[in-house]
């Protein structure tokens, strides 16, 4: 790695083999599912506090401890850290009954949540409503239908809640939960409001509003014990010198602002929304870190111009076991694509990468990079913000010689094959980020700390 020659950003805080204390956000730099929450488990050992910012339950996030598997969706990773605090900030959308439900399946495998878990006041719910109407809205747009077809979402509401939120009136937050005569009023109204829709709009059975009331009067007691002014608590911890990690959710081509719009999820997965998120203002944060794997993977719908659809792709999503963590969908696998992490790069001001799941390519003969596209006859190096104009993109490769040698039991740079330095020194020119951090296999300890 030559991090001095095409560093153009400031370098990052992990320095000499050592992860500095500093407040740092992990973002999907492709989209989602780069391994964040293994980068995010390996970089907490050093972090005081770490904090989800975006999403909700359609996040799958995986953490390998000493061979044993955990799969986060609302909780922060770092809770498997006996001694971490993790928030759940304002900007996440959180299911109540899929939240208690995550935390007593960590409980029974040994993981306490006392004085450990804070969920801001101002993140807003997830009603059974919203997973009704983001399934059958899913079920009725059409699978071919060009720029507004399919989104092949995850099911979990997360559509139907954000746009609640942003239309101001509709939204319940954590501190509606808490108040039993307003939350009774607003689930009243939501409820009324949204059995229209289903049994006019949409042919569907009504909701039973008695049952669904009864039901979320009930979570008060056991969600209030954890809420907090989660942007107060942050703001104190990093005055007095503590270390937090922002754990990001989906990835930035899923970002509702600056992703493959409209197949994207409905959040801020961008740098950005780890300060909207959470109220810590961008000031306070040290780094950046965009995780991205060593090739490309999508889930759902939307264009990806390096997928591979031949038995090269099906032989990738075999080794690599490319299977959602959160619906089990088969993940569509692709070469590298340097403009999407170059746009990454670009979008949440990437101070580094972390290169994920090296490891899957030990096998491959060659490898390709995709370094512009060509479209309508011309050559584009920058990834296109037009959907349309993506869908037309054709990638234009460069080839690469694969290492053909195990690399799982690698620590060190150095020790790494020539083929895959010269690898990972042509993915960190061609996105004009250094790499910080290498991970070689799922587990915490199968990881490489790159020398700044
Ligand atoms: P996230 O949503 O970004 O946290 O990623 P997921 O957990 O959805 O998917 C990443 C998958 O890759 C999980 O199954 C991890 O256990 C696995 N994984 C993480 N790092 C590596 C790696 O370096 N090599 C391999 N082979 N698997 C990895
Ligand atoms: P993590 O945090 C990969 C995708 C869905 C769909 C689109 C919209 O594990 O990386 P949504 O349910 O959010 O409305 O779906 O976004 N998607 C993800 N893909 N990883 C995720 O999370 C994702 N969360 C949502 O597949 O294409
Ligand atoms: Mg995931």
């Amino acid at each position: 790695m030559r991090p001095a020659e095409f560093c153009v950003h400031k370098p990052g805080l992990i320095l000499k083999g050592v992860i500095f204390m500093a407040v740092r956000i992990v973002i999907g730099a492709q989209w989602g599912d780069e391994a964040k929450a293994k980068v995010v488990d390996y970089l907490a050992k050093e972090a005081d506090i770490v904090v989800r910012f975006g999403g909700g339950a359609n996040a799958g996030h995986t953490v390998v401890v000493n061979g044993e598997k955990f799969v986060f969706h609302l909780v922060p990773a770092g809770i498997v850290h006996p001694d971490k605090v993790c928030v759940i900030g304002n900007g996440t959308v959180i299911d109540p009954a899929a939240l208690l439900s995550e935390m007593e399946e960590l409980k029974s495998r040994g993981i306490s949540f006392e004085g450990r878990l804070f969920i801001s006041q101002n993140a807003h719910l997830v009603m059974p409503y919203h997973k009704l109407l983001d399934r059958v809205e899913e079920a009725v747009r059409s699978e071919d239908a060009e720029g507004g077809g399919r989104i092949g979402t995850t099911g979990r509401g997360i559509g139907p809640c954000y746009r609640d939120k942003i239309n101001r009136t509709t939204g319940i937050r954590i501190v509606d939960l808490l108040d039993r005569e307003i939350l009774r009023e607003k689930l009243l109204q939501n409820i009324r409001e949204k059995n229209q829709l289903l049994t006019k709009l949409y042919d569907h059975d009504k909701m039973d509003e008695e049952k669904i009331i009864e039901e979320y009067l009930a979570f008060d007691k056991q969600i209030d014990p954890f809420v907090k002014d989660a942007s107060v608590y942050l703001n104190d911890a990093i005055d007095a010198g503590k270390s937090v990690l922002f754990e990001g959710a989906q990835g930035t081509l899923l970002d509702v602002d600056h992703g493959t719009y409209p197949y994207v999820t409905s959040s801020n997965t961008t740098a950005g929304g780890a300060c909207t998120g959470t109220g810590v203002g961008p000031t306070k944060i040290d780094e950046v870190i965009g995780v991205a794997k060593a090739y490309t993977t999508r889930v759902g719908y939307g264009p990806f111009p390096t997928e591979l659809t031949d038995d090269l792709g099906e032989r990738i999503r075999k080794i690599a076991q490319e299977f959602g963590a959160t619906t089990g969908r088969s993940r569509r696998c692709g070469w590298f694509d340097a403009l999407v992490v170059r746009f990454s790069a670009r979008v949440n001001g990437l101070s580094s990468l972390a290169v994920t799941r090296l490891d899957v390519l030990d096998t491959l003969d060659h490898l390709q990079i995709c370094t512009a596209y060509r479209y309508q006859g011309k050559v584009l190096q920058h990834f296109p913000s037009d959907v349309r104009i993506l869908e037309q993109c054709e990638p234009i490769y460069e080839t690469l010689e694969g290492w053909k040698a195990p690399t799982t039991r690698i620590r060190r740079l150095q020790d790494l094959p020539d083929n895959a330095r010269r690898y990972l020194d042509r993915i960190s020119a061609l996105a004009k980020t250094p790499i910080s951090l290498i991970s070689v296999g799922p587990d915490r300890e199968e990881t490489i700390l790159v020398d700044g």
